[in-house]
């Protein structure tokens, strides 16, 4: 992951090596709590879909803000592994689903074969389902490392994440939309709703995992919403500027479809300003924070920075 457009705040801090110890242990309990074969096998393949979905591919990007608005707020690091791999649930579950012939139809996806092509469009289904029910389990283990509260607050904001007021909502806009000019307004609902939702859900339950007063939790609410839609405006770059190679799935496929996108609406030079400005209405909120007495939110503005200038 590139580490770009560095302001001054950020050279101090080394967001690869911070990264690289998380992400050892997201992944390292993803492959062992997702149908794993030798503690939890699922039966008739469904195991082997769903880990081939999960494991060995991705940015990690959502578990990665978990952990980092966890820590910014002195929170519980075992809720927030379980938050982090949850959310990762939830994202591979979409992918799963939207890569389908019914959906976007795609044969591509982190560099390997969709789901669908390669365990057919049944199992596909079935993987995403079983993703997503496992993810609300992990939020709720019964070993007392996570007290209730926190359990039900994390479910609850997921829950809303992804169904008809976040990612599943802002899907169906999307297929609805194909084909149609949609005006500024409509393509920042879609975006907020397919992607932001999730991504700002996943700073708000990292937030979640330990104290926060209610100006810490607005500048985090803040901060999500900026780079919740700056990260699907760069996707929505990123499948016009870069290649298949790079990006591990089908460039160009939103021209193809005749999906809107903000390319589509406002062009390519200022569809990447657009992204610089979210970028620096997020690193005021990060700026919020700091202001407020917190000290540990170096990781919360180098994400910030990598998603907008990342270039896969
Ligand atoms: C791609 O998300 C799908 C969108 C929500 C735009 P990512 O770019 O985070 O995909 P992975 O997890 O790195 O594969
Ligand atoms: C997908 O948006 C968003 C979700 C999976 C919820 P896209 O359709 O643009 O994602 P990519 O480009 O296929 O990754
Ligand atoms: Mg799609
Ligand atoms: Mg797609
Ligand atoms: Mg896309």
């Amino acid at each position: 992951m590139p580490e770009t457009s560095a302001p001054e705040k950020l050279s101090s801090f080394r967001l690869a090596g911070w990264s690289a110890e998380r992400l050892d242990q997201i992944e390292q309990a993803l492959s062992g709590w997702v149908a794993c074969p030798t503690a939890a096998p699922a039966p008739a393949g469904l195991g082997d879909a769903m880990r081939y979905a999960v494991l060995d591919g991705g940015k990690r990007l959502r578990p990665l803000l978990v952990m980092a608005a966890c820590e910014a707020v002195g929170g519980n690091p075992q809720a927030a592994l379980r938050a982090a791999c949850a959310v990762e649930l939830i994202h591979a579950y979409s992918l799963v689903h939207d890569d389908m012939p019914c959906m976007d139809n795609d044969v591509l996806r982190r560099g390997k074969p969709t789901v669908h092509v390669k365990f057919g469009e049944a199992q596909a289904l079935l993987a995403g389902d079983a993703l997503q029910a496992l993810a609300f389990e992990f939020l709720t283990p019964d070993d007392g490392s996570v007290d209730a509260a926190t359990q039900a607050g994390l479910c609850r904001m997921l829950a809303s994440a992804a169904g008809f007021q976040g990612m599943a909502g802002g899907q169906a806009i999307d297929l609805a939309s194909i084909g149609l000019p949609l005006n500024s307004a409509q393509l920042h609902e879609m975006h907020r709703l397919k992607t932001g939702a999730l991504l700002q859900a996943s700073v708000m339950m990292g937030a979640s995992c330990g104290p926060a007063s209610t100006a810490v939790r607005k500048a985090l609410h803040d901060y999500g919403a900026a780079i919740g839609l700056a990260f699907q405006v760069v996707d929505d770059i990123l499948d016009v500027t870069a290649d298949s190679a790079t990006l591990g799935k089908t460039a160009g496929k939103d021209a193809a479809q005749d999906k809107p996108t903000f390319v589509s609406l406002m062009g390519l030079q200022a569809s990447k300003d657009y992204a610089q400005q979210l970028l620096a209405r997020a690193l005021e909120g990060v700026d919020r924070l700091e202001t407020g007495g917190l000290e540990n939110t170096e990781a919360l503005r180098a994400l910030a920075d990598m998603l907008v200038n990342r270039h896969h």
